[in-house]
């Protein structure tokens, strides 16, 4: 029995359900029941009626699909699918910042603990991050985190006041402006396409056609009839866009942007997580109860 027949096979007994992000390894997101963004997920973690959720994406994910949806056992099949990003603040650092400004609101990246989520007012992600900023009454000044260049993103495009965390992703980080000019000279006309996290992100952003989520991305190369495309994220996400859409040629700005965390789930993983339910993802139900309120707001919005 190949590896794939036995995960359907289990996923069957155990009445689980495969999530997994834009950015895994092709045999994972071919296998899968459900490929997309942190909110796509979220979103399909908390309808699913399937007693197990396997999540193929990293752990900050996991955890959000558990307070999402907390009767479900979820599972997260390498532990070493962490982000450094969500790492870059702790719940004792967001207490410190909070007392700095305590008439401030509080929005979190989705990419952060599940404790810092329970010092958090609102979460969001990159495809909702805008809509949610608006919906907080203007008069409030906003406290952003943990990624500098989602936040500096999202305060130019809504004019509010903001306050950001200094941290950024070390796959979208390393995106920088420079790399911008030397691809739109080398690849005249064709778009370019950045995720908010890129480093690019800045100086660069007149240079940039359209600043999306992932699946963002991934609806755009559905669309488009363009002949190249330039694409400035992690480079898994050119697995589904090329299989999307064949005639058109994606082009990552960087082949070198590689997220090792989400390159850390393989099919082996996921036979032996619905195999032996490992690893649980547990979150302490005090610190879930305060994290949802933030969460539910992410996924309404
Ligand atoms: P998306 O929600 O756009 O998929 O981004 C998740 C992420 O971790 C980007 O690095
Ligand atoms: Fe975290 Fe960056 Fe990897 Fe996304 S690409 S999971 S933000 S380390």
């Amino acid at each position: 029995m190949s590896l794939e027949e036995e995960i359907r096979r289990l996923k069957e007994e155990r009445h689980a359900v495969l999530l997994a992000h834009n950015y895994e390894i092709a045999p994972v997101q071919d296998i899968a029941d459900h490929v997309g963004d942190s909110l796509y997920l979220s979103r399909k973690a908390m309808e699913t009626d399937a007693e197990v959720i396997v999540f193929a994406g990293v752990r900050f994910m996991a955890e959000t699909a558990k307070i999402l949806n907390p009767h479900k056992t979820v599972l997260l099949p390498d532990l070493a699918a962490g982000c450094s990003l969500s790492d870059a603040i702790t719940a004792e650092q967001l207490r410190a910042w909070k007392a700095q400004f305590p008439e401030a609101v509080v929005v979190s990246y989705v990419n952060t603990s599940a404790e810092v989520k329970a010092e958090s007012d609102y979460c969001c992600t990159s495809s909702n991050a805008v809509r949610v900023v608006n919906s907080i009454p203007a008069d409030r000044e906003i406290l952003f985190l943990p990624d500098m260049f989602l936040g500096e993103y999202v305060r130019r495009k809504t004019g509010r006041k903001m306050h950001l965390w200094v941290a950024d992703c070390h796959v979208h980080g390393r995106l920088r402006p420079e790399e911008v000019d030397r691809v739109r000279t080398q690849h005249p006309g064709a778009p370019l396409l950045a995720h908010p996290e890129c480093g690019c992100m800045s100086e660069a952003l007149p240079h940039v056609d359209r600043v999306l989520s992932t699946d963002g991305m991934i609806r755009f190369a559905q669309e488009t009839k363009e002949r190249e495309v330039i694409v400035a994220t992690e480079v898994g996400i050119l697995h589904r866009m090329r299989a999307l859409n064949p005639t058109t040629v994606f082009t990552p700005l960087d082949a070198g942007a590689v997220c090792p965390f989400m390159k850390a789930t393989d099919l082996v993983d996921i036979r032996d997580a619905l195999a032996q339910m490992r690893y649980r993802i547990e979150v302490d139900p005090s610190v879930a109860d305060r994290a949802r309120r933030a969460l539910d707001r992410m996924v309404a919005s």
